[in-house]
């Protein structure tokens, strides 16, 4: 297949240690100003193009990590080049809008032509926001609001006294128990404040931080080969489902709404069947408990889907699908026009998302219609698949517990020596990305093809023979 982008170099070139000299003074200079602990790499990003990320030494590495998930179509993609020279794209970067108060007079059409195109099945509404956490957050607070509202008996029941005065001292009124967000086991959800109540993924995120008491539920822990473990796997997922029924029921603060990631992706790449989810699905509506899909990280094509919950069939929608990533702008969709609280300013920020992000994710949306990237990730995916399925028989220990068949490139495997595996992979050409404790996961742009999946796996076959 004929390259996306004729500019792309023909392959990786790594001309230095990394970082090198150049990116080594560059970062000592950063740190007097800037905590570079967690830097990964420093990055010339007018020199990155479509999946090549360069380094300040002209280091050029194969890139399936895209800024933690977060590239759809390229650096420097040209599409997007010029949706940002737009006149419309100047105004709103210059023009910020505080959206609930003052949208731009087109904003229905830029939503409609954009966000909301591409919204999930039986969603017809958003409500915009500015990262993945804020995504979440809103949703939740959109949760909590919809639930006191049928407490109440309805839209049009005012608020009482006590309930006001309550309110002003963090309170619940006399009487009314408080509510929770129920989340999963080894969850990622964000790192705001109400967000992280739901983030059950690593204590570092978490210490120190007042944290509400919420339930977790087991997410279950499937065993790869799936072939292989069939029954355990299916008992895993209903012993999940019950431990979720049995929370909704008993746990001291009731939950209002179960959040669950399509594929846990911080957590480790930890999935579950389509049908765990559509039981899901069935038992939140049972218990008139809300469903928030986060499709965050698995938003937006990468699972050969547009959005991951597709693969599940479900013939009930999900109540809200928080998305940001890859979307450039964030926010949640929804159906159910009671998830709009009964009074104005109960859900607003200055901003509430940017316009010029949205302005963004249009021209993504057009770009990845214009090649057809979703079609291309899941035939991609295929693909890589089945190379590093290969590649899992010749060295055994080294790609364990290979998972992500039939969802794009959302594929990782776990490898004992994890940290050390990602860092010389940098030196073999590729930028690769870790998640939980063990796992090596991809996340390739939409536009990576067969001959960039070659590359990769020759460098993962490198590594593999490296030890
Ligand atoms: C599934 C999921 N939800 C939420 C978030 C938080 O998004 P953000 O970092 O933009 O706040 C992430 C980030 O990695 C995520 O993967």
């Amino acid at each position: 297949m004929a390259p996306f982008y004729s500019s792309e170099p023909k392959g990786p070139s790594v001309k230095t240690k990394i970082p090198g000299p150049k990116a080594k003074a560059a970062i000592t200079e950063l740190d007097k100003v800037f905590d570079t602990r967690s830097l990964n790499m420093l990055t010339d990003y007018n020199k990155s193009v479509g999946n090549y990320i360069v380094d300040p030494d002209g280091n050029v590495l194969l890139d399936v990590y895209a800024q933690i998930a977060s590239i759809p179509v390229g650096y420097n993609n040209p599409a997007l080049r010029e949706a940002a020279l737009s006149d419309d794209m100047i105004s709103s970067l210059i023009n910020r809008p505080a959206l609930g108060n003052f949208p731009p007079t087109d904003w229905a059409n830029v939503l409609k032509t954009g966000i909301l195109k591409v919204a999930p099945k039986g969603l017809n509404q958003v409500f915009t926001a500015m990262a993945g956490s804020d995504a979440n957050e809103t949703a939740y607070k959109a949760a909590f609001m919809w639930r006191r509202q049928h407490e109440r008996g309805g839209a049009h029941v005012e608020f009482t006294e006590e309930e006001m005065a309550s309110a002003m001292l963090n309170k619940t009124p006399e009487g009314s128990s408080e509510l929770s967000i129920m989340s999963f086991k080894t969850s990622f959800h964000g790192r705001l404040f109400g967000s992280l109540s739901t983030t059950r993924s690593k204590p570092i995120h978490k210490l120190d931080i007042p944290a509400f008491d919420w339930p977790q539920a087991t997410f279950p822990a499937l065993k790869y080969p799936l072939e292989k473990h069939a029954e355990e796997n299916v008992a895993a997922e209903q012993a999940a489902l019950q431990e979720v029924e049995h929370l909704i029921l008993n746990y001291h603060v009731p939950p209002c709404a179960v959040v669950v990631e399509p594929i846990q992706s911080e957590g480790g790449d930890n999935h579950a069947s389509p049908a765990f989810f559509r039981d899901l699905r069935a038992l939140t509506r049972k218990h008139n408990v809300l469903l928030i899909v986060d499709e965050v990280q698995t938003g937006v094509g990468a699972t050969g889907k547009f959005w991951a919950h597709e693969h599940w069939n479900l013939e009930d929608p999900p109540d809200m699908v928080t998305f940001s990533k890859k979307a450039q702008t964030a926010g949640y969709y929804f159906g159910n026009p009671e998830l709009r609280p009964n009074k104005p300013y109960r859900q607003f920020n200055t901003w509430m998302g940017d316009p010029a992000r949205a302005l963004l994710f249009r021209a993504i949306i057009d770009e990845i219609e214009r090649l057809d990237l979703v079609s291309n990730t899941a035939r991609v995916g295929d693909y890589l698949y089945s190379k590093i399925e290969a590649l899992a028989a010749k060295y055994p220990g080294q790609f364990e517990n290979l998972r992500g068949k039939g969802r794009g490139t959302f594929i990782a495997f776990d490898n004992p020596r994890r940290d050390e595996f990602l860092a010389r992979a940098k030196g073999f050409g590729v930028n690769i990305g870790g998640s939980g404790q063990w796992a090596v996961r991809l996340r390739p742009m939409l536009i990576f093809q067969e001959h960039h999946a070659d590359i990769l796996v020759e460098a993962l076959e490198n590594i593999a023979k490296s030890w």
